[in-house]
């Protein structure tokens, strides 16, 4: 209080002092030759009215200092306790709100649990077009049918909602697997090489936001490096985008000592041919092409060979007889088939075949396209990963 007064009065102090210092200048001015006259007067008037306003101003500070005294000496222990209390009760508000919420949890887990006590039978029904999740049924032993809706997604599930009115159920939350798969993070240990060098390799391609695929996939492609380490065959990947599973390959070719080329093949502009009815509600959307940037990223790896196309007109440039692994990450019907068909009979025996979102119900049309690529050819042997990979492996000639 009595500090703020002081502060109003050295304010004012200061402008007398100024103001003098302007009065002395203009004195001293008035003694020079006519042709500063004019300017003088101008002077003078001006700092005639800026001492009018600064007065103004000034005394509209001390009012407002004389107004917000009287209410800081009417509060005990002053502007410190107005901020605690205003603290306090902000923090009561936002333990109350995370209390209601711990509640509402509580109660879902309860309802949620007497429901799944009682075994129902969760039917996921999907969209026939686009092939993703859109409703789900419940069926209680009791015969009870409820149907519900889809209210978001959370991380790899799709949750769904459903009140039913009767009174036996209110609330209801039931998780479906968004893909078929389950992901693997850095939690899960693994013996052996999880750490090192599988988990830091993996995790310093992921954390370059090169690739989609995360350490449960990654590890499928290790393995296959692994197996093919003896061989000096190449390994070609299709479906590169950003480059990270190609250097992510490139890394496990040299820490296994494998040789042999590594084709990393894609548009590096999206799809080329989403097949409606079979690729669900996927769209050839394009993207800015990326292929110099996975060029300069992958420089350091010699053994790499970018090639930039659709596969179908690409595929010549891989002239190798003979391939050690093979890796399929494109998305849609046609060019899974197209390079299963082409690539695979040149795949040495043993040598294995991944193809990324084989359980991904996103990705209906891959799926379609390694079944109808196992049926026909009785010498690869398809194992469903839960990864969302297929591995095809060659076991005959
Ligand atoms: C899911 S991304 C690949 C992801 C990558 N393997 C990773 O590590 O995240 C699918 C890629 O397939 C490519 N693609 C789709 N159809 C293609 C075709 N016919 N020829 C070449 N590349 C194609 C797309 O351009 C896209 O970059």
């Amino acid at each position: 209080m009595a500090a703020s007064q002081a502060a109003v009065q050295t304010v004012a102090e200061q402008q007398r002092t100024q103001e003098t210092a302007l009065k002395s200048i203009v004195a001293a001015v008035k003694d020079q030759p006519g042709h500063l006259e004019g300017r003088v007067e101008r002077l003078e008037t001006w700092l005639g009215k800026r001492a009018e306003s600064q007065d103004a101003s000034l005394k509209q500070v001390e009012k407002k200092v004389e107004e917000h005294s009287s209410t800081l000496a009417a509060l005990p222990g002053g502007i410190d306790t107005v901020i605690e209390r205003r603290t306090s009760t902000l923090e009561r508000q936002v333990a109350s709100i995370v209390e209601g919420q711990h509640k509402q949890a509580k109660k879902i887990d309860k309802v949620f649990t007497s429901v799944k006590a009682q075994q129902p039978q969760v039917i996921p029904g999907v969209d026939k077009e686009s092939g993703a999740l859109q409703r789900v049924k419940i069926v209680l032993p009791d015969g009870v049918d409820i149907p519900i809706n889809r209210s978001g997604t959370d991380d790899a599930f799709d949750v769904f909602r459903a009140r039913k009115k009767d009174g036996t159920l209110s609330f209801l939350r039931v998780e479906v697997p968004y893909y078929h798969y389950y992901t693997a993070d850095r939690q899960l240990h693994l013996q052996g090489d999880w750490n090192a060098p599988f988990g830091h390799i993996a995790d310093d391609v992921i954390a370059s936001g090169t690739t989609k695929l995360l350490h449960d996939r990654l590890y499928t492609l290790w393995q296959g490096v692994r197996n093919a380490a003896h061989s000096s065959a190449a390994i070609l990947e299709v479906g590169a985008w950003k480059g990270g599973s190609t250097r992510f390959l490139a890394e496990a070719c040299r820490h296994f000592g494998k040789s042999g080329t590594i084709y990393s093949c894609d548009t590096f502009t999206g799809p080329v041919q989403v097949t409606a009815g079979i690729d669900g509600t996927r769209t050839a959307a394009q993207f800015e092409d990326i292929s110099e940037d996975v060029r300069v990223s992958l420089q350091p790896y010699a053994n790499v060979d970018v090639i930039k196309g659709d596969i179908e007109t690409t595929a010549s440039r891989i002239r190798d007889t003979t391939l050690s692994m093979l890796h399929v990450d494109v998305n849609v019907y046609q060019a899974t088939l197209f390079t299963l068909n082409t690539f695979a009979p040149r795949l040495e025996p043993g040598g294995t075949i991944v193809v990324d979102d084989y359980g991904s119900v996103t990705c209906p049309g891959v799926k379609q396209s390694v079944d109808e690529f196992a049926a026909a050819h009785p010498q690869f042997r398809l194992t469903h990963l839960l990864t969302g990979q297929a591995a095809l492996i060659r076991i005959v000639q």
